[in-house]
């Protein structure tokens, strides 16, 4: 009859092997492929989007446009000069909405930011809108991120 002594020690010898070979085996993960790696860095390719007429955003003022999945704000401080904003507020995601006095407003919570650079002018809001480079083409606004 064995003792438990001998079938406890057994036993853990057993498991410590199971480690052993699992580690010896060459099944841990090591990382990306590098050819999977290169190949997802092809496909962040930027993508460029035509999202509206550039009469649609007044001088001094802001309008949203769709850029694929994405809400865009267009604001266009002096004649000409646009900028493009990622639509959504850095505070909790709601999408601002207009320009008031020089400001983008976000209407959940109060959030203002400068409609030249989307940078934080008040509000909970903890840091400034995602740009994106916007250029004009002919009368269409083209945006690409
Ligand atoms: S989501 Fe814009 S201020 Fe809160």
């Amino acid at each position: 009859m064995l003792s438990r002594r001998i079938v406890l020690s057994s036993a853990l010898g057993t498991a410590a092997a199971a480690t052993l070979a699992a580690c010896a085996s060459g099944t841990q993960d090591t990382g990306p492929n590098p050819s999977e790696t290169a190949e997802a860095e092809d496909n962040q390719q930027p993508s460029s989007f035509v999202i509206g007429a550039a009469s649609e955003v007044p001088v001094g003022g802001g309008a949203k446009f769709r850029a694929g999945d994405t809400e865009v704000f267009v604001t266009q401080p002096t004649s000409g000069e646009f900028r493009a904003f990622d639509a959504r507020c850095t505070h909790a995601g709601c999408a601002v909405t207009a320009v008031v006095s020089q400001q983008i407003e976000c209407p959940c919570h109060g959030a203002k930011y400068n409609f030249e650079t989307g940078d934080v002018v008040s509000g909970p809001a903890p840091r400034a809108l995602g740009k994106l480079t916007i250029n004009q083409v002919g009368d269409q606004l083209e945006v690409s991120f």
